[in-house]
């Protein structure tokens, strides 16, 4: 008996695993969703993929582990684990979500190619490297499918602190002056740039002096990593507002840290519940990192009740109205949230315009709601969208994460069924959005696609690296 429940267990791991592995490895890449099923229940948000990435560079800082959980169980995550590991940093999973890093015997100071490419904030090792190897490589990442996204206010800041910042066959690299060590400057951003405020950010921390980082970001991820790198024993003031101040230590020591939860995520969810006319309740979130989300819903007819500080209900009973937005750093309305608001617009009585200002070429998912049926007119970076319009359902593909994210939402709705291909986008940065859909009653599946010789060699790496990882599938 003991014997045929231990193989019923095995036999079960081996098929978990296995699923995984297609899912987390980019092979897997269409998801089949049939509309019309409102959503209800509860839906529990996973830690935050742009607060996890710099915690996790942070740790190249030191010689010592620093701990790290509610990490989410996407691609970026195990990417940047990648690098890490490809520089010479260990990280342990003593379960899924918590990563121990120790950066003790770092070899390596370069980001290739292979892996800044498929994933930008690899430059988020830049800082780190340089501030306390006094030498970094990272290939210079290219644009992507939402703009050029250039990385000049990151260098021009590592220049500020006195190293020599090079261009060499693709790659930044970058020098601290003669005695090793990066002196403090004042840097003012002409333009606000999350990962530029980290990076320069996490460079300081160990720079002879007091930096000053003004028109800086101000995004919930920021004030998460000053709070990590302050546990770590840094000297950082005014993260999460518009000017920070850096006071450099001669090194860092270990830390144990909790990542926030997702705000975008938990947004993401908000439009789910609304779109469907459902109930859900929304646990393990910030609502007070999502104050320009939830006021934009609240006015176009989104109930949202905050039940308690982690918590919120959310429904949609008397349908929406049309209303017009402006994508903008935080503490306004991200753009992050840009392509998902434009599902809900779909279906709002009215005109709504929406506004990106912070990328270039945000609304590639709008050609692909129009093939839904959606009434979308895009001119420059504005959208107008007219609704509500009836979406039929359709094959579609996702240029990038968050428009994946709001074909997801659109197939929701749709009649029949919505075929999404190149799903891989999702999953680096929603944990099992599939599973969390269908567990609160949407019709969703991904589908898997025949796997080529290039995909099947990318499988075996994923294996080895989830085998190490001993993957537990939960809800
Ligand atoms: C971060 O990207 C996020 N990524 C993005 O989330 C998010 O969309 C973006 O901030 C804006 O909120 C991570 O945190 C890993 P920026 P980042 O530097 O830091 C220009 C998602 O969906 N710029 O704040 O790369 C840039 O081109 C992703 O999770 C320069 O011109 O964005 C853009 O127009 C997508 N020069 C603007 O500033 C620079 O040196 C803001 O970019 C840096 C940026």
């Amino acid at each position: 008996m003991f014997l045929c429940s231990l193989c019923l267990f095995v036999a079960k791991w081996f098929l978990c695993l296995f699923v995984a592995c297609l899912t987390l490895s980019g092979i897997v890449d269409k998801f089949r969703v049939t509309g019309g099923r409102e959503l209800h229940g509860r839906v529990a948000i996973s830690g935050a993929k742009n607060s996890a990435l710099p915690c996790m560079a942070a740790a190249l800082l030191t010689p010592e582990t620093v701990t790290l959980h509610n990490i989410p169980y996407v691609r970026d995550i195990i990417t940047q684990r990648r690098l890490l590991e490809d520089i010479g940093a260990t990280v342990l999973t003593p379960e899924l979500r918590t990563h121990k890093i120790s950066a003790a015997h770092v070899e390596l100071f370069e980001a290739p190619y292979e892996l800044v490419k498929t994933m930008r904030a690899s430059v988020l090792a830049l800082g780190p490297l340089l501030a306390r190897f006094g030498k970094a490589k990272v290939s210079l990442p290219g644009g992507c499918a939402i703009g050029t996204r250039p990385i000049d206010l990151h260098l021009a800041g590592f220049e500020s602190f006195g190293a020599e910042v090079k261009l060499e066959a693709g790659n930044v690299v970058a020098r601290a002056p003669s005695d090793g060590r990066l002196r403090a400057a004042d840097i003012h951003f002409n333009k606000v740039t999350v990962t530029g405020t980290e990076n320069l950010m996490m460079a300081a921390t160990l720079a002879r002096g007091t930096t000053t980082l003004s028109n800086a970001a101000c995004e919930p991820e920021i004030v998460d990593l000053a709070d990590l790198l302050n546990k770590m024993g840094a000297r950082v003031n005014g993260a999460g507002t518009e000017t920070i101040q850096i006071e450099g230590v001669e090194s860092l020591g270990g830390a144990e840290h909790t990542i926030i939860p997702d705000r975008i995520e938990t947004g993401t969810f908000i439009v789910a519940a609304a779109l469907t006319c459902g109930e859900l309740e929304i646990k393990d979130c910030r609502p007070d990192h999502l104050t320009a989300i939830i006021e934009q819903l609240r006015s176009v007819g989104v109930v949202i009740r905050e039940v308690n500080p982690t918590t919120l209900e959310v429904s949609c009973p008397d349908g929406l109205k049309a209303g017009h937005v402006t994508t903008a750093p935080y503490p306004k309305f991200p753009t992050d949230m840009q392509a998902q608001y434009m599902v809900l617009m779909t279906q709002a009585q009215g005109r709504s315009e929406i506004v990106e200002t912070v990328f270039e070429n945000r609304f590639m998912h709008a050609s692909e709601l129009q093939r839904m049926g959606a009434q979308i007119h895009i001119d420059g970076r504005s959208a107008i969208v007219d609704g509500p319009s009836p979406l039929n359902g359709a094959r579609v593909i996702a240029s990038d994460l968050r428009a994946s994210a709001s074909l997801v939402l659109a197939g929701l709705i749709a009649k029949d069924e919505t075929l999404i291909d190149r799903v891989y986008h999702i999953d680096r940065g929603y944990e099992k959005i599939e599973a969390k859909l269908r567990a609160v009653g949407a019709d969703i599946e991904r589908v898997i696609a025949p796997v080529t010789a290039t995909q099947s060699s990318e499988f075996n790496l994923q294996v080895a690296s989830l085998q190490e990882s001993k993957l537990k599938l939960e809800l």
